[in-house]
């Protein structure tokens, strides 16, 4: 049976392996705290999940998905990722969460370029990223559906992207290849095929944005920011069109970097 191996097993991970599970996979979840600390994960997940070291995960999965903050990347099991299809999850977020970083707030680089960096035998995908936690669940729809959602997927492997795109449509969406990591700038945090691109009210978006940047100016964590939203489909024609008029978001143009 095929199995996903997820690194990460918090808000946007854990979500991802319900996809997975819906989806006829094994999972292998592990996190920063150890296999121990996921028995409830495993319970609520059943009989194919499965508690393991990040090593373990990387090594079990026919794709690892990497939903981690950016500043721990450094921590993860480089060896055991060499040749694995990783969907990248990854966002920065430097004031709150991942400290500046000289590379990506100049625009040298993109995100997921630095992750491909520190993890360089991985065939990285970046995905998932664009997409609040919150409507990962209720968006997913299977093959065909007249309301299904895509997603962009950028990477610089054609063979690790094609085989991405085909777990991603087992998870119930479709892709829109955007292209190298170095075009991935095109879904970074509020560009407009962001989060906002999913919102059926962004009015809860902007709301929640504006709170989320006070909290960050009093040097508190935005993390209970409630930005419920019930999703509303993006399909493949209007996520090209919002990737296509994208400008580039750097972080010092951000409303909370
Ligand atoms: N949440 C979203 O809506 C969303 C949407 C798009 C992209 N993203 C991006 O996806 C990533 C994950 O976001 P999230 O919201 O799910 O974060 P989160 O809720 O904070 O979860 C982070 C997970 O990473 C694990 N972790 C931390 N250090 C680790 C290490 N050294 N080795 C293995 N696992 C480690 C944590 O384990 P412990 O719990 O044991 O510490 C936790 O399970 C971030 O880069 C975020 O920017 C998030």
């Amino acid at each position: 049976m095929a199995t996903l191996g997820v690194i990460g097993t918090g808000n946007l991970g854990l979500k991802i392996a319900q996809l997975a599970i819906a989806a006829d996979l094994e999972v292998v979840l592990s996190n920063s705290r150890g296999p121990e600390s996921l028995t409830s994960a495993v319970a609520q997940l059943g009989e194919r999940a499965h508690a393991a070291t990040s090593v373990e995960s990387a090594e079990a999965g026919d794709w690892v998905l990497l939903s981690v903050p950016l500043a721990v990347v450094g921590q993860l099991p480089r060896a055991a990722l060499a040749g694995k299809v990783v969907l990248d999850t990854t966002n920065y977020y430097p004031s709150w969460r991942d400290g500046y970083i000289e590379v990506l707030d100049s625009g040298k680089m993109t995100t997921s370029e630095l992750v491909q960096q520190t993890l360089p035998e991985a065939l990285l995908v970046k995905a998932f990223a664009n997409i609040s936690d919150q409507h990962v669940l209720p968006l997913a729809r299977p093959e065909g559906a007249g309301d299904r959602s895509a997603m962009p997927i950028a990477g610089d492997s054609l063979r690790a992207k094609a085989s991405a795109a085909e777990l991603i449509s087992r998870l119930g969406y479709d892709t829109v290849d955007v292209g190298l990591l170095s075009e991935s700038w095109r879904f970074e945090p509020e560009t407009p095929a962001s989060a906002r691109a999913y919102f059926a009210d962004v009015r809860t978006l902007d709301s929640g944005l504006i709170r989320v940047a006070e909290l960050i100016a009093a040097g508190r964590s935005p993390m209970e920011v409630d930005f419920r939203d019930q999703g509303a489909p993006l399909s493949p024609e209007r996520l090209r069109t919002l990737l296509d008029e994208s400008p580039r978001v750097l972080t010092a143009n951000r409303k909370t970097p």
